[in-house]
């Protein structure tokens, strides 16, 4: 069997195709991506010599690319390829218009034409909005995205639900909660607040920090999607999420004990523009029919994350450094 993964040099797709190397042997993996700022083929470097992987350079809204990518055939697509942090698409959206949007609709008429029978969208508990205190996100709640970066996910969810109710193509969308652990890029919070720590640079929190996010670990939603790309059912929607809700506070506070470092290093900023103020997500769904579960217990992923962190600072202050050092003098010193 042959899968072709998109994005799969990036924080939960490098994460997926070890996963898929290492457990299912039966699985060719091509991994197609643009290496943008966020793809680093040094995230799969153990395995670039793998018999059974074989990486393409190549954009996703590129369709002669992605079609020739594709020749020799596929089985499944799983399509993690995407603009992925919010503050960037408040800086500028047309990239992921481009990405997110366009490619999506590139990649399913591709692997439609191209008759690949399973296709697997990765996409996020953001496209349905806010939530007050109360309450989770099912896969029936409607869709009210507030970023840039979720409303091009959102409009790359329908695109992917009309190639199923228009021409029954077999398409499947994951939504999941944030993901934490390896190979993050260290612009988002985890990261970010464990890299700045370990330097003892100043910990942006926005706003107040109450904002609440549920955490869930990349390797648990690298489960879920593996469980989806098997067993998940044409034509649905499944939710993933960690059941692990967290305020930003409370995160950042966490990272700061586990490091033995003092809350001094924490520096309340501006806050993001329509910055939602709850995520939390009803994972029922998958948990009963896939009998898939996160596994991981927060803290003690926060702890081997930590660790990972702490062991790779050369991978990080590598990626940190070049044109992202420009976007993070610019978001944040305006802050
Ligand atoms: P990431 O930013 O770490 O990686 C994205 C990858 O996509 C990179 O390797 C990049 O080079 C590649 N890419 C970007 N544009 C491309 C293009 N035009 N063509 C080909 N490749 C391109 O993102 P991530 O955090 O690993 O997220 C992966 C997917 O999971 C995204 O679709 C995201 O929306 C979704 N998701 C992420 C989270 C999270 O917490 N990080 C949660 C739920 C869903
Ligand atoms: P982020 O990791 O960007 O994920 P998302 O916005 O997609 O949920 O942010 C997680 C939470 O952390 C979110 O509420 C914004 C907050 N945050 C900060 O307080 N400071 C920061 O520097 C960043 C990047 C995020």
């Amino acid at each position: 069997m042959r899968w072709f993964v998109t994005g799969g040099a990036g924080f939960i797709g490098s994460n997926f195709v070890r996963l898929v190397l290492q457990e299912r042997p039966d699985v060719e993996i091509v991994n197609y991506d643009a290496l943008t700022y966020a793809g680093n083929l040094e995230n799969l470097a153990d395995v670039s010599d793998h018999p059974r992987y074989r990486f393409v350079r190549g954009r996703i809204q590129d369709e002669a690319s992605v079609r020739e990518a594709m020749a020799g055939g596929v089985d499944a697509v799983v399509n993690f390829a995407a603009e992925s942090h919010v503050d960037r698409s408040i800086v500028g959206a047309m990239p992921f218009i481009e990405t997110n949007v366009v490619g999506t609709q590139v990649m399913l008429d591709v692997a439609r034409q191209a008759g690949v029978s399973r296709f697997v969208h990765v996409s996020t508990d953001e496209v349905y909005g806010s939530l007050g205190p109360q309450g989770a996100f099912t896969e029936s709640t409607p869709l009210a995205p507030n970023s840039p970066y979720s409303a091009s996910k959102a409009a790359s969810d329908l695109l992917v639900r009309a190639a199923w109710h228009t021409h029954g193509y077999p398409t499947v969308i994951t939504r999941c909660s944030n993901n934490y652990g390896p190979y993050q890029f260290p612009e988002k919070l985890i990261p970010l607040m464990i890299s700045n720590a370990l330097d003892d640079k100043p910990l942006p929190v926005y706003g107040q920090g109450a904002n609440v996010r549920d955490w869930i670990h990349v390797e648990d939603h690298c489960r879920g999607i593996l469980a989806i790309v098997e067993r998940g059912r044409a034509g649905e929607v499944y939710n993933l999420g960690g059941r692990s809700e967290r305020a930003n506070l409370d995160v950042v506070r966490e990272i700061l004990r586990q490091l033995g470092k003092s809350e001094s290093l924490i520096r309340y900023v501006k806050d993001r523009p329509g910055h939602d103020l709850r995520y939390a997500i009803d994972c029922t769904k998958a948990e009963s029919e896939l009998g898939w579960t996160r596994t991981w217990d927060f803290t003690a992923g926060l702890a081997q994350t930590i660790r990972w962190y702490r062991d790779h600072a050369d991978w990080w202050r590598r990626v940190r450094d070049g044109s992202y050092q420009k976007f993070y003098d610019l978001w944040y010193a305006d802050r």
